[in-house]
């Protein structure tokens, strides 16, 4: 089997609060695909929340997790939408491997549009900034500071999408005309 005929799956990559689970089901409704969220199944397969995880055992030990259940969902046999938690493919061997099952969309967002969707939860370790004085200009300085470090890395993604001012359904639209081109060139 050519290796083309293997990337079967569609792997969302981007920042934290990208949107990138909420655009996910919606674009796995769209191909009839199932969709998993790989941070869903690392706490599952741990038993225990991420802020836990990160919290009780450390983030190296999130990272292993974290590329097992990437080998694991790639290995699926049947096509589906995966979204990446944010730190998925800054490790150049989980890039490997979903390069190799799937097509990468890096969904793109500004720092200030990731700000409003983040800075009410607390379930992101790497978001800890603490309440209080100042605390949205404190996050979104540790946004721009961890995005920046990553813009890079994301953009090695087969496709961009910025989603910026685009509703949830022209965004699929736009995700679904561009692997459709992608998947016609592979
Ligand atoms: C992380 C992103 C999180 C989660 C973990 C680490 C990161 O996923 O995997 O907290 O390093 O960016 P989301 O991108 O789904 O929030």
């Amino acid at each position: 089997m050519k290796q083309s005929n293997k990337r079967i799956h569609i792997f969302l990559t981007g920042f934290m609060g990208a949107g990138k689970s909420r655009i996910g089901k919606a674009l796995a409704e769209q191909y009839g695909y199932p969709f998993y969220d790989s941070d869903d199944v690392i706490e599952e397969t741990a038993g225990k929340a991420i802020k836990n995880i990160f919290k009780e055992d450390g983030e190296s030990q999130f990272r292993i997790t974290e590329s097992s259940v990437i080998k694991k969902l790639s290995l699926l046999k049947e096509p589906a939408v995966i979204s990446l938690g944010g730190g998925a493919v800054q490790n150049e061997k989980n890039f490997i491997t979903i390069k190799k099952y799937g097509v990468s969309v890096y969904i793109a967002s500004s720092p200030d549009a990731i700000l409003n969707r983040v800075k009410h939860t607390s379930e992101r370790p790497l978001l800890n900034v603490r309440k209080g004085k100042n605390y949205e200009a404190r996050l979104l300085a540790r946004i721009t500071e961890l995005l920046n470090k990553r813009i890079p890395t994301y953009e090695k993604s087969d496709i961009i999408i910025n989603r910026d001012g685009l509703e949830l359904a022209e965004i699929v639209e736009q995700m679904y005309i561009k692997i459709q081109q992608f998947r016609k060139e592979l």
